[in-house]
């Protein structure tokens, strides 16, 4: 499970990841914005968007529906990650149920802390492919043809909720409903810190490390093992 604040490098450290796990990588917000592209999106939906592009967190029962519609996710081979869910405590309760239902348990929620003015930074130069959903940053891991995405040649694009205002709202709500998501782990001795700053390889190095020097050993060499291959 992958926490930290908007603009943290959530999306991308998953990406990252998954190159060597082939895990399934489940996103709420990519799932809502996925959403957004339907022709006539539920009314369920409509109000999650209107949430959404406010910066605002979608209601719970919105967001859980959504997990358990792909409960099958959490049985991939190669395993999960979960990028952006839980964000709330009530979140954290029903995935534990869920998880306890399906006979899953989590290797590790990894947190990953950035200092306020570089999230600002990071979130302002984000651009995205329309057609793929790869990330990018303008001026940090920017595109080889400008607008254009590398892998699949799609347009890149602003997201919704990357304007200044909606950008505060998202830093708000993550200080009020997911940072107590942090304990909650934390409790269970989940928690693995992982400072987020420098470039993205950097961190999934440091991600790999400290996943190791904690309790997670194993997972940690069969990673270094298929980054091998
Ligand atoms: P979501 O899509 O999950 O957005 P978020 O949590 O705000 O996080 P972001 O995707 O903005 O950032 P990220 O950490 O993935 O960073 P990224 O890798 O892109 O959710 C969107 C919305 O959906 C929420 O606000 C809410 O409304 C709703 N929602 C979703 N899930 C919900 C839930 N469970 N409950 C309720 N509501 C929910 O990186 C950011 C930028 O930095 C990119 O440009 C990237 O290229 C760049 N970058 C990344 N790493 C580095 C690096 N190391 N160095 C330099 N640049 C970097
Ligand atoms: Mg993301």
């Amino acid at each position: 499970m992958l926490l930290g604040a908007p603009g943290a490098g959530k999306g991308t450290q998953a990406d990252l990841l998954n190159r060597r796990l082939h895990a399934c990588h489940l996103s709420t917000g990519e799932v809502f914005r996925a959403a957004a592209q339907l022709r006539e999106p539920s009314p369920a939906i409509q109000d999650a968007l209107a949430h959404m592009n406010r910066g605002e967190l979608v209601p719970d029962a919105i967001a859980c529906n959504i997990v358990s519609e792909r409960a099958d996710c959490l049985k991939c081979a190669g395993g999960f990650i979960l990028d952006g869910f839980p964000r709330t405590l009530g979140q954290a309760v029903q995935l534990q149920n869920l998880m306890q239902d399906q006979e899953l348990s989590l290797h590790a929620v990894i947190n990953y802390t950035l200092p306020a003015e570089t999230i600002i930074a990071r979130l302002g130069g984000r651009r995205i492919c329309e057609k793929c959903k790869a990330v990018y940053h303008m001026t940090d891991r920017p595109p080889k043809v400008e607008g254009r995405c590398g892998r699949c040649d799609g347009k890149l694009v602003h997201r919704e909720d990357d304007q200044p205002e909606a950008i505060q709202v998202r830093l708000e709500a993550y200080n009020h409903s997911t940072k107590p998501v942090i304990d909650y782990y934390d409790k269970l001795k989940l928690i693995v810190e992982v400072d987020a700053t420098g470039t993205a390889e950097d961190v999934f190095a440091r991600t790999v490390l400290n996943l190791g020097a904690l309790r997670h050993v194993e997972f940690a060499r069969e990673m270094w093992v298929l980054g091998q291959e």
